[in-house]
């Protein structure tokens, strides 16, 4: 942003600090002037510390980035992640359900529909238990996502949300990190000769899941007396790496393309979404991308004051750099929305944690907030006691679905009961006075003390988004305005969402870290903790 944004936005902020969020709550209308829908979507964000005028100033920052032209440019399929020369576009993985013509190029278009209908074949001879044209054998009751980040996340998250939309034809299962343990535990529970692995990655480099891969492979060819080929036949890759998927023995017919124009983190609308659509059928799975169209629609015709993800970037924006608040709570009333948190961990922070413009110019303006949360009512009874208490003020987004997908009406009346009062309490708080009322009984002294840790300052920020239900389309929709929001986001801070430079330092640390553990010469060239650290493990191996 530049100097002179940051400064509005200070003198915004400045302008509204002696105002509490009960006194903006207090004003007429307030909840239909700063709350929106779009589709299956309610978004209220009445409850944010924003009037009318702070609101304005960050629809002009807006419009002076030239949002409109950054959403358009991404639809069309310029090279919008500049350090890779790439295009982006996992919009045109739901283009077909958009209601709008899709300006993404033809050929990625057609080659999209063409990999859709190669998975829908897929999922149809799986479910038929008819899968001898792919080479894999009958009686498939297990399904393992070998995957992570981007390729593990998404899935892992809609196949977990949509639990009321399994066929209940697969079990499936998700192996993201190489701990061991779970690989270990996960053969003892499953029956090698019933598993289907999906190798999902985008790079077919990552460690983490090659190896993972191997331990499964194995696993298999001992249910076959070491049959290696019978043990490949178990396997599916999904790829942008098609050669090397290949070159592990797995046929063309059974790998399925991913593409450099869709990110990890944005692909979960592609064959890597192949886990979701085993778990729910395909005709939910275009469901789920129908919704995300939906939003796609939205996104490219309302104006920055009805557009919901525009809306929640300004906010973003406005909580970090007009207000300064340096962490973002998503907290989901709803168990089947666990994951979130987790996913929009990585789809905000690895997109949007840079400190750098494209060009390599240093920001001017903070970034990406720490993401994190957990759901709710759980939440409320483990940290909220910080949020509502604590010295620092954290931001949310509070989820929840409007109709349950259940006929327990008592328990969905408490969940949302619940979340509609924590949003208040965050609000509204409690006054000291207002404390010291309730605390009738003992010393003045004592009276005092207890109302001091009995009074809540309140002002705390947040915003509400009820889903009518949750259904593959309103989750579709739901993701989409998160990626939606981190597009704005990055054109108003000067990043490419689209690459992640920062995660690779690591992975070559653990590439010349990973022979030492194995008995090699500890180099002379390692830090003082790795050498203390790698003495400490090899005393107790
Ligand atoms: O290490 C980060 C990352 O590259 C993510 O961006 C990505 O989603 C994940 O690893 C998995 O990558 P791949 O799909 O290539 O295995």
């Amino acid at each position: 942003m530049l100097a002179g944004q940051l400064d509005t936005l200070a003198r915004e902020a400045a302008r509204l600090k002696p105002l509490h969020l009960r006194d903006l709550l207090a004003e007429p209308g307030r909840f239909g002037r700063f709350s929106r829908r779009a589709g299956p979507l309610l978004l209220d964000f009445s409850r944010q510390k924003l009037d009318e005028p702070a609101l304005q100033a960050l629809g002009v920052i807006a419009e002076q980035c030239g949002w409109q032209q950054r959403r358009d440019a991404m639809f069309r399929g310029d090279l919008l992640n500049s350090s890779e020369q790439r295009p982006v576009l996992h919009t045109a993985l739901r283009a077909a359900d958009s209601s709008l013509p899709s300006p993404a190029p033809a050929d990625v278009r057609a080659e999209i529909a063409h990999t859709l209908q190669r998975m829908g074949e897929l999922v149809d001879a799986l479910e038929r238990d008819d899968a001898a044209a792919y080479g894999i054998p009958s009686g498939i009751t297990d399904v393992v996502n070998l995957g992570i980040g981007g390729s593990d996340l998404g899935p892992r998250l809609a196949v977990e949300a949509l639990a009321g939309y399994h066929s209940g034809r697969f079990r499936c299962h998700f192996l993201p990190n190489v701990d061991g343990h779970e690989t270990a535990a996960l053969m003892r529970r499953l029956d090698p000769r019933k598993t289907l692995v999906l190798l999902v990655s985008k790079s077919f480099t990552t460690q983490e899941t090659l190896l993972n891969g191997a331990v499964l492979r194995q696993w298999i060819a001992r249910a076959y007396e070491g049959d290696d080929a019978r043990a490949a036949a178990h396997f599916v890759a999904v790829s942008a790496n098609v050669a090397a998927a290949q070159g592990l023995g797995i046929p063309p017919e059974r790998v399925l393309p991913m593409w450099d124009f869709v990110g990890g983190r944005y692909s979960v609308w592609s064959a890597a979404g192949l886990a979701l659509a085993l778990a729910i059928g395909m005709p939910n799975f275009r469901a789920f991308l129908r919704g995300a169209a939906l939003m796609d629609d939205h996104f490219r015709s309302a104006g920055w004051r009805d557009n919901l993800p525009v809306l929640l970037a300004l906010i973003g924006v406005w909580n970090r750099n007009g207000l300064g608040h340096a962490a973002h709570g998503v907290i989901p009333y709803l168990d089947a929305l666990r994951e979130l948190p987790a996913f929009l961990q990585q789809l905000e922070m690895e997109s949007l944690g840079k400190r750098v413009s494209a060009d390599g110019g240093e920001l001017l303006q903070a970034t990406v907030p720490v993401v994190w949360g957990s759901v709710g009512t759980n939440a409320q009874h483990a940290f909220f006691q910080a949020l509502h208490q604590g010295s620092d003020v954290v931001p949310l987004d509070l989820i929840g679905a409007v109709r349950p997908g259940h006929a327990l009406e008592h328990n969905h009346a408490a969940l949302l009961a619940n979340l509609l009062a924590q949003g208040a309490a965050f609000a509204l708080g409690k006054t000291h006075a207002e404390a010291l009322a309730e605390a009738a009984q003992g010393s003045a002294a004592g009276r005092e003390a207890l109302a001091a840790q009995r009074t809540f300052p309140g002002d705390r920020p947040s915003s509400t988004l009820l889903l009518d239900a949750l259904t593959p389309e309103s989750l579709g929709a739901l993701i989409a305005l998160y990626e939606h929001k981190v597009l704005v986001q990055a054109l108003l801070w000067d990043i490419n969402a689209f690459d992640q430079w920062g995660v690779e330092l690591g992975k070559v640390l653990a590439k010349s870290i990973l022979p030492v553990l194995g008995g090699a010469a500890v180099p002379d060239t390692f830090d003082a903790s790795t050498r203390g650290l790698i003495a400490a493990i090899r005393a107790l191996s």
